[in-house]
């Protein structure tokens, strides 16, 4: 798929959100914010020594370096549609042989199938103008039985995340967590955990979403049988 128009004009919005987002310094401030829940998603996957971990929607790659440090073995990969925060996590990552981060928009026909054994993806996949492609895309480039681990903070039981599509002129897909769980099973991954994470609450801290909602995290696992035809490179 070559990509429609307005799957181009959403993903050059993306970009230019997230290259200004980067400029601003918001990329450490993200990875701040998304410790708790990215490192819960994180521990889901089960990653081992001599595995290939990839990240999509990497950010400023903290997440690839977590994999990356964890063995020399493994082959860390982080991949994002804007350029500059891929600047950021390159420059972030420089100790780190193991970590390697490609520039480009998601889905990516270039990626081989069933390579990796580990996805993870913290607050993406909304962004994602085919959502059910993306999922398949996802499917098409874990191996048989790997995980999948995707969280989103913009989801229906979320209210107060409602207002960011427009705060950010961004289009962003809602959906329940009943129906994240019906959009990974309809292309064919197993459902493992459902979960939503919530950030502790410290001394005079205002309670917020974080706290009352938390993240949603959905854990899958890629079939066994052979990838959907219509997913294939
Ligand atoms: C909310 S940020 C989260 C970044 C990182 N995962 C984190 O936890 O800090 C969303 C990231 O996804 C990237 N992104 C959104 N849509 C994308 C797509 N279709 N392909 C690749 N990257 C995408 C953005 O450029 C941005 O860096």
């Amino acid at each position: 798929m070559s990509g429609t128009m307005s799957e181009k004009k959403q993903l050059e919005r993306v970009r230019e959100v997230f290259d200004a987002w980067a400029d601003a310094g918001r990329a450490e401030g993200m990875e701040e914010g998304h410790a708790i829940a990215a490192r819960e998603a994180f521990g889901r996957l089960e990653l081992e020594p001599g595995q290939h971990y990839l990240d999509i929607g990497c950010g400023n790659g903290y997440s690839v370096r977590w994999a990356a440090e964890r063995a020399e073995s493994i082959q860390a990969y982080g991949l994002d549609v804007s350029a500059k925060m891929i600047a950021r996590a390159r420059a972030q990552s420089e100790h780190l042989p193991n970590a390697r981060f490609i520039h480009a928009p998601f889905p990516i026909r270039e990626l081989k199938a069933r390579s990796f054994d580990a996805i993870l993806s913290m607050e993406v996949f909304y962004y994602l103008e085919n959502l059910e492609w993306g999922l398949l895309s996802a499917a098409r480039l874990l191996k048989p039985g790997g995980r999948f681990a995707c969280v989103v903070d913009y989801y229906e039981e979320n209210v107060a995340s409602h207002g960011w599509p427009k705060d950010l002129s961004v289009k962003m897909t809602l959906l329940s967590a009943e129906g994240w769980r019906a959009a990974m099973t309809d292309v064919g991954f197993e459902v493992l955990e459902q979960t939503r994470i919530k950030a502790p609450l410290s001394a005079n801290e205002e309670p917020s979403w974080k706290h009352t909602e938390g993240s949603l995290l959905t854990v899958v696992s890629a079939p066994w049988r052979e990838t959907p035809k219509s997913a294939r490179a």
